[in-house]
């Protein structure tokens, strides 16, 4: 038998192959309450307008309300058969109220009617994304305070560089964190038109009132071009780009935890709740959760570059292929969700390990660059003298096996017969950190000014 919804011009019904590529039921069934909330606003924008008439509105308002409750509760028979979730609300629909439901999809198409739901969908998560990102931004900050004097070392290449304080280090990802919120900002605000009334393609015959349910449905106005409306997942496409984003800067924190918790490194120790054992070797503690969002990043870059691929060359209006949106946008959702709440739990979690920092801080020539500077400024050498004194410096120590600290003034001396003993208060780890007081620098002042500045948004 024909399909219900379409089948006037058919004698056959589809092949089940036909049904099992058609269907997006399977998934598009989380966009449930927004196809209800939009028809809803629909359906009082026709009777408003006098398409409906009030008796028919009514109806159908009370029935979709039925039909919301049904889902909800999980009692809703979903039928792939229906295709989608826009045809098993509607056919339920009529087995509720009957006739008036098939008035319900006048001046009104499935192609607007995506376009609008996943259009909202996406919009709270938009927000729900922006909420994950403040509560990572808050663990982070906290973790700042905690640590802004607590020195640690800096690295570059993964080598030794500078001394730097873990405040510093919390900090820059509070900073980078807060891109990646105004980046989910930009999306919602740039989304939020609305495609309801662009019907099919082309708009429609009837005298529908578009502002009006863009207003009920919170958008800031109606898409201005009806093609336009029902062609495009831009809006889509912007979430996946600022959750990738989001999700590379997750991985690179996420890689730093690994390291930092290794018996070699042993910078931090991370909770019991976020560590998982071996089934063969008891000694273990792994930090599966920082691994598993270093690797939940591969799943939004991959619905990145699927969206973007299935979009590239499709010809306007709307087209079968921006079905494939919806899978890739709810796994790079959750995935982005759940690597951020994890990420929360970690960081709320961990406990530097102060001594074990300091320690390392303090080795790898960590402070040669301090030294370098005193004699730009003690004996006024240029700088590129005073780099090839302190690199010489520094071979000796490693010949010696001892760190900068740890060679006497004549052994300095050897080298650059200019060296007094002050120079000695340059080489430790405090002195240089509390020196790099430029703007946005490591020293503790800085840090805490900067702590300042962010509680004023995150307040304690
Ligand atoms: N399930 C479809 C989708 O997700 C809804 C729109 C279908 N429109 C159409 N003309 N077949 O894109």
């Amino acid at each position: 038998t024909s399909n219900a919804m379409w089948g006037g011009r058919f004698a056959a019904g589809p092949d089940a192959i036909m049904e099992a590529i058609n269907a997006s039921i399977g998934f598009d069934k989380r966009l449930a309450a927004q196809d209800i909330e939009a028809s809803r606003a629909h359906a009082a924008m026709l009777a408003r307008r006098g398409i409906l008439t009030d008796t028919d509105a009514e109806l159908i308002r009370e029935g979709l309300l039925t039909v919301l409750s049904e889902i909800d509760s999980g009692e809703f028979r979903f039928s792939t058969a229906l295709e989608d979730i826009h045809m098993n609300v509607e056919s339920r629909l009529r087995e509720l109220i009957g006739e008036a439901a098939g008035r319900l999809h006048t001046a009104r198409s499935r192609n607007d009617q995506v376009a609008t739901d996943f259009r909202l969908w996406v919009r709270g998560q938009c927000d729900a994304a922006i909420e994950g990102i403040e509560a990572l931004m808050r663990a982070l900050l906290a973790q700042a305070e905690d640590g802004a004097e607590t020195v640690m070392p800096g690295f570059t290449h993964l080598q030794v560089a500078q001394p730097v304080t873990w405040g510093h280090h919390m900090l820059a990802y509070v900073e980078m964190l807060a891109r990646d919120r105004s980046r989910f900002e930009d999306a919602r605000a740039r989304m939020n038109e609305s495609p309801l009334g662009a019907a099919a393609l082309a708009g429609t015959s009837f005298p529908i009132d578009r502002h009006f349910t863009a207003q009920a449905l919170g958008f800031d106005r109606p898409m201005a071009n009806s093609l336009d409306a029902v062609s495009d997942r831009d809006f889509a496409l912007d979430f996946l780009s600022a959750a990738s984003l989001t999700a590379t800067h997750l991985s690179r924190l996420a890689e730093e935890l690994v390291i930092w918790s290794t018996a070699q490194f042993r910078f931090v120790t991370l909770s019991d709740r976020f560590s998982t054992g071996s089934s063969i070797m008891p000694q273990k503690k792994n930090p599966d959760a920082a691994e598993l969002i270093r690797a939940k990043v591969a799943r939004v870059n991959g619905a990145l570059v699927a969206l973007l691929t299935v979009m590239k060359g499709l010809p306007l209006a709307y087209s079968k292929d921006m079905q494939e949106d919806k899978e890739q946008v709810f796994d790079a959702a959750d995935s982005l969700m759940l690597a951020l709440a994890a990420m929360t739990g970690m960081v709320g979690d961990m406990r530097p390990n102060v001594d074990r920092l300091r320690e390392a801080a303090a080795s790898g020539f960590s402070t040669a660059t301090d030294l370098a500077d005193w004699l730009v400024r003690a004996l006024g050498l240029p700088f590129r003298d005073a780099h090839h004194v302190t690199g010489a410096l520094v071979k000796r120590a490693e010949d010696r096996g001892v760190d900068l600290p740890e060679l006497s003034l004549e052994e300095m001396r050897a080298v650059h017969d200019g060296i007094t003993a002050d120079v000695y208060e340059v080489l430790g780890v405090e002195n240089s950190v509390a020196s790099r007081a430029s703007y946005g620098g490591t020293a503790p002042t800085q840090v805490r000014a900067q702590i300042a500045r962010w509680r004023e948004t995150f307040p304690a």
